[in-house]
């Protein structure tokens, strides 16, 4: 599974997306160490705040299918589901990936194909609170 792959699994997963509130459509794609892939999309409500990212989505049915450990996440979203830009995770998705995901783990963020933008989680939340804390 190449990055230009994860990417069109993941634009693919916008079509799921439930945003009836904000029209910004996002998919994700996640891929597992052992190559297993998962796809999501965010799910929006009419309390707002309960409203849940594609990456919290994508990685929650992962983990809930007995997935433990994770190489890559590639993002796609947009306004009405077109991609102009790199939709970037946002601080909630960034901390609740760090629980999961380790330093190393990349973050693709795609406009097209050959657009794709690669981050690592640790320059992503540096200096993160984590279990390392609580001494687990
Ligand atoms: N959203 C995501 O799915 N992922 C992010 O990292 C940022 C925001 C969603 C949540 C909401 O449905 C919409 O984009 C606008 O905030």
């Amino acid at each position: 599974m190449n990055k230009k792959d994860l990417f069109n699994l993941a634009k693919d997963a916008i079509r799921n997306s439930y945003a009836p509130y904000s029209n910004y459509n996002v998919g994700a794609a996640l891929l597992c160490k052992n190559g297993n892939v998962y796809k999501g999309c965010n799910v929006e409500n009419a309390s707002y705040s309960l409203t849940n990212c594609a990456e919290r989505t994508t990685l929650f049915s992962a983990i809930s299918n007995g997935e433990k450990e994770f190489e890559a996440i590639c993002i796609v979203g947009g306004k009405n589901g077109v991609i102009t830009e790199y939709a970037m995770p946002c601080g909630a998705c960034r901390q609740v990936l760090s629980e999961f995901c380790g330093d190393d783990f990349k973050i693709f963020v795609g406009i097209n194909e050959n657009d794709i933008k690669e981050f690592k989680l640790c320059d992503l939340i540096p200096y993160s609170f984590n279990k390392s804390k609580l001494g687990e």
